[in-house]
């Protein structure tokens, strides 16, 4: 099994680095074959999003910079566990990686992840920022298991911060990540799953959105009642079927009955 670490630090070897070292020997403990790579944004080159649309409109295979986003989407699909990890910068990612979830943007609309295991991490002087951060790192799971958000107090300057309480949280949060690792489960559809799924279908449905976004058209068309096959609680299909109906009634009084499909 193979899990891809990516770092979004600036300080290569910084608090980040050094808390997703401790995470790597939780889980080597758990499994010395686990295959843990490192992949530091810092030595990628990746070129800014121009805000072309490409990606998301005509496909991400069109986009027009050429640099290092599609090798690294390549190692991330050939890892079975990933982890997003940066510091926290004036209460958000820093640049290096806003720039990368920029480049990934297109996974908000085409998730791409459903089979691997995600962890957030993220590092911080105080307290503030820390919730923001792990919720633009999670934007990168892609449809993924979002196992754990990882949060760790590491001050430059030294506060009092309690060490017992940052190892208890990074014990907890590697065996959460180990666990999902090992059960391979899909995730279970939640509401707002359901609502996602079926207003972006719906939307495909209208042929002035299949004009703007041919690659949503094409991925969407493909899929019936979900991104993937979906077992389980009857109550679970009927609170898709519920919003699929939901997201038709929504989009059928804002759009031109024309405009349809
Ligand atoms: C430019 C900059 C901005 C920062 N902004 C915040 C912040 O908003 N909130 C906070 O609690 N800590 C902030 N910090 C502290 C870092 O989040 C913290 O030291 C982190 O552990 C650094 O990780 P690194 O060594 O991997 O870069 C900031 C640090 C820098 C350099």
């Amino acid at each position: 099994m193979k899990v891809l670490a990516i770092i979004g630090s600036p300080r290569r070897k910084g608090n980040t680095y050094q808390v997703v070292e401790e995470v790597k020997s939780k889980i080597l403990n758990y499994d010395r074959n686990i295959d843990f790579q490192y992949l530091f944004l810092k030595d990628h080159h990746i070129m800014m999003c121009t805000g072309c649309f490409v990606c998301i409109a005509q496909g991400e295979d069109k986009c027009p910079l050429k640099d290092d986003c599609k090798l690294i989407a390549d190692k991330m699909r050939d890892a079975q566990g990933i982890i997003f990890a940066a510091p926290t910068y004036a209460m958000g990612v820093p640049g290096l990686m806003k720039n990368f979830i920029d480049r990934f943007a297109y996974t908000c609309h085409r998730p791409a992840f459903f089979d691997k295991t995600i962890m957030a991490v993220s590092t911080v002087g105080g307290v503030k920022g820390v919730k923001q951060t792990l919720e633009q790192l999670s934007i990168l799971a892609g449809g993924g298991r979002l196992a754990y958000k990882l949060g760790v107090s590491s001050p430059p300057i030294p506060m009092g911060v309690s060490e017992r309480k940052a190892k208890r949280d990074i014990e907890k949060a590697s065996k959460a990540f180990y666990l999902s690792l090992i059960r391979r489960e899909k995730k279970l559809p939640g509401p707002a799953d359901w609502a996602w799924f079926h207003s972006f279908k719906t939307l495909c449905g209208y042929k002035s959105y299949q004009r703007v976004c041919p690659a949503d058209h094409s991925y969407y068309n493909e899929k019936a009642e979900y991104f993937y096959p979906v077992e389980g609680h009857p109550l679970r299909r009927l609170l898709g079927k519920a919003f699929k109906t939901i997201m038709k009634l929504s989009f059928g009084f804002m759009i031109d009955p024309d405009d349809r499909q």
